[in-house]
């Protein structure tokens, strides 16, 4: 069954459809890289505006040559050392990509994902697949077949079922392409552990930037007005505004009030990023007044999490 999945899901691919495929980071939105009018329909199932760039994933570093340029041996030692895994890197792109993958910019976004269904995937098409992340542009991104299913429902040919996404949120992307490299949107491979690697300082320089849609400051949001708030914040607000029906998101301490709908976070941000989607998008459907956060730490594994309840709360 599951391989007859794949081997349908290669025929839609080579036949230019979509394919939802899970990856450890969120779901992708799959299509061939080098078929201008499967492109077209990903942006199109999206709604997503055509200048922006497409992550494209491979199944084996060695294809990392048909579609980038003068790789650094820098870069080669990232994709090393975090390949298969949620690192996307920035470099130059190789003649003859398209324009649609790369927002016509010189540059690509390439990654390795690690989950099984998708290494297996990429393999046997054997070639680059193009991916978002599969939900409605701005939207949340999706961590669950299910997910999938509710924001492109039926633009998309087959979902493959892959479970819950264990990382949770998108891949890190730094870019390589330049004189330094510089880190374009955190992910849960934290700066510190990319600094380890390269022996150098990572620049987070924003001028100059490519145009990146997970850098506008709304994004990756629910419907619900969404807010973030530090403990005492909250209780201040908890007590002034009693008959709000509201959902809470805490981590740091316990809340036991019958009439507030809580959700009692992990305190550790790897459980807290494998949650955060999920439990956004569950909220989300319960038609309550306004989602409030707790603020997280201002501390280097909480980076990526940080960034995306920003955006979500924009
Ligand atoms: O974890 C992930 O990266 C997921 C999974 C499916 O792999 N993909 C994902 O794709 O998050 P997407 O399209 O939702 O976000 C990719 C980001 C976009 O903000 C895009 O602008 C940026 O990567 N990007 C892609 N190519 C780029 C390039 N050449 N230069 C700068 N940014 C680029
Ligand atoms: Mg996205």
């Amino acid at each position: 069954m599951f391989k007859n999945d794949l081997k349908k899901a290669v025929s839609i691919l080579q036949k230019g459809g979509l394919v939802a495929m899970p990856t450890e980071t969120v779901y992708g939105l799959a299509a061939d890289a080098k078929n201008p009018d499967a492109l077209k329909k990903i942006f199109q199932a999206k709604g997503r505006p055509v200048d922006h760039p497409l992550i494209v994933h491979m199944g084996d570093i060695s294809e990392l040559k048909n579609w980038a340029f003068n790789v650094s041996d820098q870069a080669y030692l990232l994709a090393q050392k975090f390949w298969p895994g949620p690192l996307t890197l920035i470099l130059k792109k190789a003649p003859g990509v398209l324009d649609l993958i790369t927002g016509s910019q010189e540059t690509i976004g390439i990654r390795m994902p690690n989950h099984p269904v998708a290494l297996e995937l990429l393999k046997m098409f054997g070639s680059g697949v193009a991916a978002p992340s599969a939900n409605r542009f701005g939207r949340i991104s999706p961590t669950t077949a299910k997910a999938v299913a509710e924001e492109l429902g039926s633009s998309v040919d087959l979902i493959l079922e892959g479970g819950q996404c264990d990382v949770g949120v998108e891949s890190t992307i730094v870019d390589m392409s330049g004189k330094f490299p510089r880190i374009l949107r955190p992910g849960m491979i934290s700066v510190s552990e990319i600094e380890q690697v390269l022996h150098e300082h990572l620049s987070s320089q924003q001028d100059n930037l490519p145009r990146v849609s997970g850098s506008l400051e709304s994004h990756y949001a629910p419907t619900t007005k969404t807010f973030l708030m530090d403990q005492s914040q909250i209780q201040k607000w908890l007590k002034q505004n009693p008959n709000e029906k509201i959902a809470l998101m805490i981590h740091s301490f316990e809340l036991n009030k019958n009439n507030i709908h809580t959700t009692q976070m992990p305190k550790n941000p790897k459980e807290y990023a494998h949650d955060l989607y999920h439990t956004l998008r569950e909220l989300d459907h319960q038609g309550f007044a306004q989602i409030i956060i707790e603020k997280v730490p201002n501390e280097s594994e909480w980076a990526a999490i940080e960034d995306r309840l920003q955006r979500a709360a924009f």
